[in-house]
């Protein structure tokens, strides 16, 4: 790892673990979807995770992480195991020193080095509480793994990153394009719910990465966390790429090569919910008439996506929407991270 970020940071063990893109650094990252590339281009005649046991430990909901992980893991030759925690297992308690004398039967203190004597890597997905930004941005359900786990960890999504689809956000970009001094719209959608910021930070740290400049279009009052930012602004620096923040969706499509989409919470306003107003929808929505301005750019978004709030139909389902090679390469991506970390990626 070329860094440890300040909230996936676990007792120094030795074990590498897939928690956040910007521990990986551009060569981590690249050397992963280059072998996602290659796995997607030829998928492995042997088995070489034959042998191994998985546990992909969810606090919320999925589609697109728990097939493709459980998919992933069944076609390297490993077995997959899926736990909800708190439905079929017991409820965890994640807090130091806590009195457990509430609803949580078992600590992630005990539960998870139990998980490393079954399995040889674990995989968490654990949304943030919604309550203060503060707190949830210190990993409180994420933390506990890293800390306590004696095999690797892979992060399906927290309340800072979303790597794995970082990942596969840029594999996506990169089937298309040389990314290198391309431009990478980031822009705010519309939504009826306060929604983490987990995509948004891999998204924007996937396509720096990635060599992209970066459009932050985002309404007054919706800036990614200040630590993800600094980053962001710092890797361009050190790239010689650059980094915009602007509130003019109009503009900022301007020529486009990518348009990510996506919704996420204000962090200045925990918790509340966005302005339902049409003409504050109008402006945000992602429309084919604002494509249009674009350099017939990429349309990305991670999925599940709430059509004509988000986007319109007609943006989503023209060719230049490319959600599900994204949700496609998940797969590809989540094989190249469990054959990284379990040292079988030659
Ligand atoms: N994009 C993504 O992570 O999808 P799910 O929430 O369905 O896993």
């Amino acid at each position: 790892m070329t860094m440890t970020t300040t909230a996936t940071k676990g007792k120094s063990t030795g074990l590498r673990h897939f928690a956040d893109l910007r521990d990986w650094g551009a060569h981590g990252v690249e050397k992963l979807v280059a072998l996602a590339r290659k796995l997607k281009a030829a998928p492995p005649k042997d088995l070489p995770l034959r042998g191994k046991s998985l546990a992909f430990c969810f606090m919320n909901p999925s589609l697109r992480t728990q097939v493709s992980f459980e998919v992933a893991a069944a076609s390297l030759g490993a077995h997959p195991v899926t736990l909800f925690f708190g439905q079929g297992t017991w409820n965890m308690e994640s807090r130091d020193g806590a009195v457990m004398d509430g609803s949580a039967t078992e600590h992630l203190k005990d539960a998870v080095p139990v998980l490393g004597r079954y399995c040889d890597a674990v995989a968490l997905r654990a949304f943030p509480s919604g309550k203060t930004w503060e707190e949830d941005r210190k990993e409180p359900q994420l933390s506990p793994f890293l800390r306590y786990s004696t095999v690797p960890v892979i992060n399906m999504e927290s309340s800072l990153g979303h790597p794995c689809q970082g990942l596969a956000d840029l594999m996506t970009i990169q089937e298309r394009m040389d990314p290198r001094r391309k431009r990478f719209v980031l822009t705010w959608a519309p939504h009826i719910k306060h929604l983490p910021s987990a995509v948004p930070h891999s998204a924007a740290q996937a396509a720096v990465l990635g060599g992209m400049d970066l459009v932050l279009c985002r309404p007054e009052g919706y800036d990614l966390d200040g630590e993800v930012m600094a980053w962001l602004k710092e890797e361009s620096a050190r790239r010689g790429t650059k980094v915009e923040v602007t509130d003019d969706p109009e503009k900022a499509y301007e020529g486009a090569h990518v348009v990510y989409a996506k919704s996420w919470g204000a962090l200045s306003n925990y918790g509340a919910l966005p302005p339902q107003d049409p003409a504050f929808r109008d402006r945000w929505r992602v429309s084919a008439e604002k494509m249009r301005r674009t350099e017939r750019a990429l349309l990305m978004h991670c999925l599940p996506v709430r059509r004509n709030l988000e986007i319109d139909d007609a943006a989503l389902d023209c060719p230049g929407s490319v959600v599900l090679d994204e949700a496609e390469n998940r797969l590809h991506t989540a094989k190249a991270v469990l054959l990284e970390l379990l040292g079988a990626s030659k």
